[in-house]
C-alpha cells in the first residue's frame, strides 16, 4: 500500500485535487450520458397516440392557465395502490406531444391522467361550474366562467403551429384545416369525418350543451380524451429490449 503515502501530495494541493476531481467525476458522467447518444430511441413507440386535436390543445392550453396542475398530476406511477386506483400506469409516450409536460408533483385533487370517459360531460360541466353541487366536501375552485368565455376557432392554426416548431408532427394538412377542425369536433352534424381520421379516436359531440363553442367545451374535451389513446386491453409492453 506504498501509494496511500502520496494521498498527503494531492490533498494538500488544491489545484491537484480539483484537477483529478474533475477527472474522476467526469469519468461518471461520461459513463451516464454517452450511452444515450448511441440509443435510437428512449420512448417506446405505441400504437393509438398522436397530436391532440385542435379543440383538446386548446382545451388543453385551459387547463395549463388555469393552473389545474397545481393540484393535479398526470403520472400514475407503477405501484399496485396507484394502478387500483387510477388504470394502468402512465408510459413514457402517453405524454410525448406534451409541451409543457404535466406529470405534476401535487395532489390536491385525484390523478387525471386516465380520467378521460370515467364521468359524463354533464358531470364535468356541474362540477367545473361549481364542484360542491356533485362533491360536497370538494376544495376546487369554482370555473364557471368556462361557459360564457367563447373560442374564437381562428386562434387554433397558431396553436397548432407553436406546438409544431416544438416537435409535435402537425402536418400542412392538419395546420391548414385548424379552425374548421376545432369548430367541426362540437358539431355532430357536421361533416366531422375527415377530421377524425386526422385524429383518429376523437371525439365528437357538444360538450358543455350550448350552442356556441366556450371554453367549457374545449377543457371538457380534453379531460374526455385523457388517457383514452392507447388500448390498454392490447397493449404489450416492448419486451425484445
Ligand atoms: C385548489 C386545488 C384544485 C385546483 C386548482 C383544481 N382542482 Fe380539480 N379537484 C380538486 C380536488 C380536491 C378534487 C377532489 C374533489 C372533487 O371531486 O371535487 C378535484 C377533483 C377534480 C376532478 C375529478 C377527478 C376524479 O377522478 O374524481 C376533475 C376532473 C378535476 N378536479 C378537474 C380540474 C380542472 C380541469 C381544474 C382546472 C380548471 C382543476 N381541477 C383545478 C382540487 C383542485
Amino acid at each position: 500500500m506504498s501509494f496511500l503515502k502520496h494521498h498527503k501530495k494531492i490533498e494538500t494541493r488544491a489545484t491537484l485535487l480539483l484537477v483529478l476531481s474533475l477527472v474522476v467525476v467526469s469519468i461518471g458522467g461520461i459513463v451516464e450520458i454517452a450511452p444515450l447518444f448511441y440509443l435510437e430511441n428512449t420512448i417506446e413507440k405505441v400504437k393509438g397516440m398522436r397530436p391532440y386535436s385542435p379543440l383538446e390543445l386548446a382545451g388543453r392550453n385551459i387547463y395549463i392557465r388555469e393552473g389545474c396542475y397545481t393540484c393535479h398530476s398526470q403520472m400514475i406511477r407503477p405501484l399496485r395502490d396507484e394502478v387500483e386506483r387510477y388504470g394502468h400506469y402512465s408510459l413514457a409516450v402517453e405524454s410525448v406531444y406534451d409541451h409543457p409536460f404535466q406529470w405534476g408533483s401535487k395532489r390536491t385533487g385525484p390523478d387525471l391522467a386516465r380520467v378521460g370517459g370515467r364521468y359524463s360531460d354533464e358531470w364535468h360541466v356541474d362540477h367545473l361550474i361549481n364542484p360542491r353541487a356533485v362533491v360536497p366536501e370538494s376544495i376546487m375552485p369554482n370555473y364557471a366562467f368556462l361557459m360564457d368565455t367563447k373560442i374564437k376557432p381562428e386562434t387554433a392554426r397558431p396553436l397548432l403551429l407553436a406546438n409544431a416548431r416544438v416537435g409535435v408532427p402537425y402536418s400542412a394538412d392538419m395546420l391548414e384545416h385548424a379552425a374548421a377542425d376545432l369548430k367541426v369536433q362540437v358539431d355532430i352534424d357536421g361533416d366531422w369525418e375527415e377530421m377524425v381520421a386526422r385524429y383518429p379516436k376523437a371525439q365528437v359531440r357538444n360538450f358543455d350543451g350550448q350552442p356556441q363553442i366556450t371554453e367549457m367545451d374545449a377543457l371538457v374535451a380534453y379531460l374526455q380524451m385523457l388517457g383514452t389513446l392507447v388500448d390498454f386491453s392490447t397493449f404489450k409492453p416492448d419486451a425484445s429490449r
